[in-house]
């Protein structure tokens, strides 16, 4: 192949630069010059990296063309399937991000089993010896006879291999160790990463497989790591766990294919990751009696509701600034909640030190959980449990009203699934025929769920 030409782009302006150098020369920001393929010559394969895709065809009218409703590929593991939304779609690319350790190439060979047993599957190592990936299997009890293997990291013969074999699915660990001839940069640097991604991409697009690429976040998150590619790829997955604990979850960020915050759960055991099949059980803690500083709440994590047990701890401050801290939650959100607790509620907590946890490592981004926060808030520092069998979720506005959230009758349901009795509910989110087995209770406001819970705290 040629060597194509390349150039320094700023990350910050865009500006091109021939050489590199420490300051962009248009913008004088420091060190975001990257090395890249100019994209203004049409002529360059390289450079023109979605010409297959879309130039070919020129302009065409929408209704026209066929939508192809590409035939999903399961992986075998349902969980999985659940956060790429039904399985691996022929051409799409995916991005599986996570720290290092946390078992995703564990994941992809188990999943790569399952689907070589119908269709051609190809591994390409980049990171490990194949020794060190049959151990794996080995470890695994995975049969390789189905799996194809490669161990190499220069994007050409990649490239070439993956046309030869024709694969249905692939996998790349990781998009970190690739290089391509066309760049003069060190693997791994942010202009391989992208180069070599979008090649692959390319590849895809122009009728090739599924393709997964593993890439290491590290604990800074953005050097070089996978966040450059989430534009690229189609569906961005991540891989998180708790290192003190067994359970693993993946979510997806991003997916042209699917639902977003979907949420897969897993259990990291002897013979490899373990579908987890009702992860509620895993958010709450399983203290026997109800204790002060705890309540469950229900979130919606993409199309999976999921009770999670909240935990306060409010303590008698000993220093002029006291603590504000938050495990799995936003701790700006913590802050609004405590105003609004004292503006609405008459409860000031201005001499407490305020510790707030999600149970087991889980991350809820989503305000459903306000009411609960606050009301864990409130049991803690009263130092009264919350009645048993009580579930409790709601938005919480800074005028004190409590909003109704998406899909309260799933969440009702998963709660009585789980044996909860009574639910602390928006009052916008009752409905007339309510759901078996669990008394919705209405609340509009946080004074009214702080009253209700004066009388039936234990
Ligand atoms: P791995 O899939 O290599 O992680 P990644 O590819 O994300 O870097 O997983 C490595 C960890 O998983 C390692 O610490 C050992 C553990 N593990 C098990 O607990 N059980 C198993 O069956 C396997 C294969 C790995
Ligand atoms: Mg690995």
């Amino acid at each position: 192949m040629a060597k194509v030409k390349t150039v320094y782009v700023c990350t910050e302006c865009g500006g091109q630069s021939p050489k590199w150098q420490g300051q962009c020369p248009h913008c004088n920001s420091w060190n975001t010059l990257v090395e890249s393929i100019p994209v203004t010559d049409p002529s360059s394969g390289a450079g023109n990296r979605y010409a297959g895709l879309t130039a070919a065809r020129g302009v065409m009218r929408l209704d026209r063309v066929d939508p192809v409703d590409a035939g999903r590929i399961p992986s075998g593991l349902p969980e999985f399937d659940r956060v790429l939304g039904g399985g691996f779609v022929p051409g799409a690319v995916v991005l599986l991000g996570g720290d290092p350790g946390i078992g995703k190439s564990t994941l992809l060979l188990q999943a790569l089993q399952k689907v070589g047993d119908q269709h051609s599957v190809l591994y390409v190592t980049g990171e490990e010896s194949p020794e060190q990936v049959s151990a794996r299997a080995r470890r695994l009890k995975v049969d390789g006879s189905k799996i194809a293997l490669l161990a190499e990291i220069q994007l050409e013969k990649i490239l070439a291999s993956l046309r030869d074999e024709k694969p249905l699915v692939a996998v790349i660990d990781s998009i970190q160790t690739l290089w391509s001839e066309a760049l003069n940069s060190a693997p791994g640097s942010v202009a391989q990463v992208r180069e070599c991604a979008a090649q692959l991409t390319r590849l895809a697009k122009a009728g090739g497989p599924a393709i997964v690429l593993v890439g290491h976040v590290t604990k800074e998150g953005a050097i070089a790591g996978p966040r450059v590619l989430e534009h690229i790829v189609d569906t961005v997955l991540y891989f998180e766990g708790d290192s003190g604990s067994s359970f693993r979850l993946i979510r997806a960020i991003k997916n042209r294919f699917g639902a977003v915050n979907e949420l897969g759960v897993f259990a990291m055991t002897e013979m490899g990751l373990r579908e987890v099949s009702n992860p509620s059980a895993l958010f709450l803690s399983h203290s026997g009696d109800p204790v002060p500083g705890s309540c469950v709440t229900v979130t919606q994590e993409g199309t999976r509701p999921l009770c999670v047990e909240i935990q306060a701890l409010l303590d008698e401050a000993h220093a002029p600034n006291p603590k504000r801290l938050t495990v799995g939650l936003e701790t700006n959100r913590l802050a609004m909640l405590l105003a609004v607790l004292h503006r609405h509620a008459g409860i000031a907590c201005f001499d407490q030190d305020v510790f707030v946890n999600a149970v087991a490592g889980v991350k809820i981004s989503e305000p459903a959980a306000d009411l609960a926060v606050l009301l864990a808030m409130v049991s803690s520092l009263r130092g009264k449990p919350l009645p048993a069998g009580l579930v409790v979720f709601g938005e919480v506005g800074l005028a004190g009203e409590v909003r109704p959230v998406q899909r309260g009758q799933e969440r009702l349901k998963e709660a009585a699934k789980l044996g909860f009795t009574k639910a602390l509910v928006p009052r916008a989110n009752m409905t007339r025929q309510g759901v078996e087995g669990i008394q919705a209770i209405p609340v509009d406001r946080i004074d009214k769920a702080v009253d209700w819970l004066r009388e039936h705290a234990l």
